[in-house]
């Protein structure tokens, strides 16, 4: 019988916006993982917190008018409430804001500067002297001093892909206020990273510790060498103060990791268990990080080398998930497909939601995508028309003919024992995190007891005499059949399974090895266990996102926010824009750069010419999601040598960075080549 200790974590949501469902992934991906362990009989804990410091969150804040110890306790009830609902079962749930961690980030400071890993020194920094803060990177922006495009973040250019530091910025003013920063020296503490590197290499390609593609992203960084890491902010700062360094702050991603240990003290606390037993340096627990792939270098580099530098145990493993796109597209507020969990829940089952997951998940790092159509067609067809349609063929002739009661004898043993007998391969694929193969075994078996059920025809033998005994076995075996089906959801449809035990009449079910025929079983009446998705359910979400969307405007990120309009530039003269040769181009050919963060090489016809720009674009779109689109291109830009090659044009898009980089498109009719004036 297995008997792991396992601990498991899900990355802490910020505390200053709603969960949505591309956060619900990585939950629905855990919780399922958790449950899994939990009804194998392992000893499992999943703990989460809220993620509730640094500067969105002090900003957000000041925006709402309240305290951030208000916006968070808010905020957090908010999330707690959406994951219960979706059935994100967390052992313990806390926040960062929150004397444990306070405890704890100290302790492993002070040991990492006992053991000489932290340093300090004065740094120059562009400070908003009407805000009267120091600006991170993020919230200075300016044009680049290398190819001079507008409204670029402090830390790079996501035209040119060039990197540099925000005091070189040109026409540099804070994100916040709006004036010009101005520089000011200031102390800071850091992580000597690079006193981990031999440790990192280790750890990083030791097997079992990272998915292969993760392991192989880390080589590469490990390649580039490590830099020491920034982990202090001055005053004001929503966060935790540094205890020998007044007025200085651990940086948000400093205390965030050291949540999942003090979420999971609190829960030790709370129950009488003990906490050294899952963290000591010699622990035989196990312990694994759930997170995005946007996170990887946090914990995969950073976090290790803390927890070894503050003599902790190392992570047995992190398990990265790639993003979500809606209908092929990443998550968009203008199209409605920005859906917060609350607004799916207004409408739809959530275990629809946390299927339609499992059937799309991998252990690999790609994105998934949730496409509407496959999602209705998915749940009605597996879950209503294969799954809950084998109780429901089988359970009115128990009633009204059995009295409710099932066969004694088991009228095809074999078929139950092949059902039965895949549940180590089931358990393997849950085991692995392959939840889509794990959901296509699991359907396999449900078409295999719906043939059965079509072969035996028992609407046909109910109508003829003296076949009362083979109906009565018929339908206890598809009933039967149906009991295993349920213990193999059970991770995934925790509400369903419930359901079907009180119908069944059994206690809840563990994993499936020792599974025995419920011969001259009682059971009860059969309540319809799911209903089929109403496609006006979907399209009120999409609806309703976009309503949110207006409703919240001045909810959002507060550096997402469109700014008010300010002239970023003098005004021009139309024979000024005249100068100006913008074409329609269709994107022809789009590939990654693999040697910049933030390029993709297009090739582009612009009408009678073919030409290639790069454009750094790469965090918000994939080659793929580009090919065969229509775009604007400037095309008399003096071409400009790049590292990777010549780019000869740029390509228009809006918005701040990141994943929010919008490529403009024409309307319907437009065709490559012609002029846009
Ligand atoms: O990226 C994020 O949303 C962070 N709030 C995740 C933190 S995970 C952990 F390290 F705390
Ligand atoms: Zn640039």
């Amino acid at each position: 019988m297995p008997n792991r200790k396992i601990l498991v974590t899900s990355a802490l949501p910020y505390a200053n916006g709603p969960i949505h469902i591309g956060h619900l992934v990585e939950y629905l991906q855990t919780d399922i993982w958790v449950r899994f362990q939990k009804q194998r009989g392992n000893l499992c804990y999943y703990v989460c917190a809220d993620d509730t410091h640094g500067t969105p969150i002090m900003l957000r804040a000041d925006l709402e008018g309240i305290s951030p110890e208000q916006l968070i306790a808010h905020v957090g009830k908010d999330h707690q409430a959406d994951f219960n609902e979706f059935g994100v079962a967390f052992d313990n749930y806390h926040s960062t804001h929150s004397q444990e961690n306070k405890a704890l980030s100290s302790l492993i400071y002070e040991r990492l500067r006992d053991a000489g890993h932290i340093t300090s020194r004065t740094i120059t920094q562009g400070y908003d002297p009407v805000k009267k803060m120091f600006l991170s990177d993020r919230f200075i922006k300016g044009d680049c001093p290398k190819c001079g495009a507008a409204d670029q973040y402090g830390d790079g250019c996501e035209v040119c892909g060039s990197t540099y530091s925000p005091t070189e910025l040109k026409n540099a003013v804070s994100a916040i206020s709006g004036a010009k920063p101005v520089p000011k020296d200031s102390v800071h503490y850091f992580f000597n990273l690079e006193n981990f590197n031999d440790m990192l290499r280790e750890w990083t390609t030791t097997a079992g510790h990272l998915q292969p593609e993760v392991s192989n992203k880390l080589a590469e960084w490990l390649a580039g060498g490590l830099n020491q890491w920034d982990i202090s902010r001055d005053a004001p700062y929503f966060g935790f103060e540094i205890p020998d360094a007044p007025g200085k702050y651990f940086y948000v991603w400093l205390d965030a990791p050291i949540g999942y240990m003090a979420s999971f003290k609190n829960l030790c606390d709370k129950q009488g268990l003990d906490f050294d037993e899952f963290w000591r340096k010699d622990s035989d627990a196990e312990l694994y990080h759930f997170i995005g792939k946007d996170i990887i270098y946090f914990h995969a580099l950073f976090w290790p080398a803390m927890l070894s530098g503050a003599d902790f145990r190392a992570p047995s493993a992190i398990f990265a998930h790639g993003f979500l796109t809606v209908n092929g597209e990443k998550m968009s507020k203008s199209r409605g497909t920005f859906i917060t969990a609350r607004t799916y829940l207004n409408h739809l089952n959530p275990e629809y939601l946390r299927y339609y997951f499992a059937a799309k998940l991998s252990a690999g790092i790609d994105d998934i995508d949730l496409n509407f159509d496959d999602f209705s067609q998915r749940v009605n067809s597996d879950l209503v028309g294969k799954v809950v349609n084998i109780a429901s063929r089988c359970s009115g002739f128990i009633s009204k003919r059995f009295a409710n009661r099932l066969s004694e004898n088991c009228s095809e043993p074999e078929l139950f024992a092949d059902f039965v007998n895949v549940n180590e391969t089931i358990a393997e694929l849950y085991e692995t995190r392959e939840f889509a193969k794990a959901m296509r075994e699991i359907m396999a078996l449900a078409d295999k007891a719906n043939a059965y059920i079509d072969d035996k025809k028992p609407w046909l033998l109910a109508k003829e005499d003296g076949k009362d005994q083979e109906l009565h076995g018929v339908c206890s075996m598809g009933l039967n059949l149906f009991r295993v089906l349920t213990t193999y959801l059970k991770p995934v449809l925790p509400v369903l399974v419930k359901e079907a035990e009180q119908f069944l009449n059994i206690a809840p079910q563990s994993w499936a090895n020792e599974i025995l025929f419920l011969g001259d079983h009682p059971i009860n009446d059969f309540q319809p266990l799911m209903t089929r998705v109403e496609p006006d359910k979907i399209t009120a979400i999409i609806e309703d996102s976009k309503e949110n969307l207006e409703k919240t405007s001045n909810n959002t990120n507060v550096e997402l926010k469109a700014k008010k309009f300010e002239a970023i530039a003098d005004t021009i003269q139309i024979d000024d824009f005249a100068k100006l040769d913008l074409r329609i181009a269709k994107i022809i050919k789009a590939e990654s750069v693999p040697e910049a963060d933030k390029l993709l090489k297009l090739t582009v016809d612009i009408g009678d010419e073919t030409r290639t720009v790069f454009a750094g674009i790469k965090s918000a779109y994939k080659p793929e999601e580009l090919e065969g689109r229509l775009t604007l291109v400037l095309a008399n830009l003096a071409p400009r040598k790049m590292r990777f090659g010549l780019s000869e044009g740029m390509v228009l898009a809006a918005g701040p960075g990141g994943t929010d980089i919008f490529v403009l498109s024409p309307d319907d009719g437009a065709v490559a080549g012609m002029r846009v004036k």
